[in-house]
């Protein structure tokens, strides 16, 4: 069973997602755990306060090791083996293969959301995966550990309907992820669906697919 703990400020941003549709199956059919910290639960002063202005000077606050290295403590001390992804524009960019080998190690893996303008670099001692979702930059952590949950559970065995939607993928580096699928009507506004997938012809239409994998979405084709 693979499992994630998410630490964050904002779990109520995220949990909604993780109850919804093949997550919520997922934890149902008991292949996939979520758990979430509140990092704020480890704050200091009566404020509980997780991050603070940078030295040297600059704009916006940083996440402050303390709270963080207790946080992710708190979560290794019952299980020691659990791995910290961070995730950061700054990281190795996730793609399709990346999410299979995470899903084929099947670890504990607490997320990390850092929030503000940044974290202080020493918190980078106890990462073992930097992980970036693309070359922009988001508010925080929680989108990015949402969307590297679902890319991973999705892959485990069961959780899709039918497996061969996830085999369809299983060639894939990302880059070249599907070939274009239709579903009645076989013509809707003028756009017909290509004779050759009527055809029942399960080798050639085998073979159209395989030359037209990566064209799907491609509109202009009508
Ligand atoms: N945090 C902010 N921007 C991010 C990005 N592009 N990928 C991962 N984490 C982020």
């Amino acid at each position: 069973m693979i499992k994630f703990t998410i630490i964050t400020l904002f779990r109520e941003a995220i949990e909604p997602y993780l109850k919804t549709s093949m997550m919520w199956k997922a934890v149902d059919k008991g292949l996939a755990e979520f758990n979430f910290v509140n990092l704020r639960e480890f704050g200091l002063g009566p404020h509980r306060s997780v991050d603070d202005t940078p030295y040297g000077g600059g704009d916006g606050m940083l996440l402050r090791c303390e709270p963080v290295f207790a946080a992710i403590e708190s979560v290794k001390s019952k299980d020691p083996s659990a791995k910290v992804i961070l995730p950061t524009p700054v990281g190795e960019i996730w793609n399709q293969k990346t999410a299979r080998s995470f899903m084929e190690a099947s670890e504990h893996y607490i997320i990390l959301c850092p929030h503000y303008e940044g974290y202080d670099e020493r918190i980078l001692s106890i990462v073992d995966y930097k992980i970036s979702l693309g070359k922009y930059v988001l508010t925080g952590g929680e989108l990015p550990a949402l969307i590297i949950v679902d890319s991973v559970v999705r892959l485990i065995p069961g959780v899709l309907g039918g497996e061969k939607s996830a085999e369809i993928e299983s060639f894939s580096d990302g880059d070249n992820l599907e070939y274009p699928q239709y579903t009645r009507p076989e013509e809707f506004r003028g756009m017909k669906v290509p004779e050759i997938l009527l055809s029942g012809n399960h080798g050639e239409i085998a073979k159209w697919r395989e030359e037209h994998s990566g064209t799907a979405d491609n509109s202009s084709k009508y």
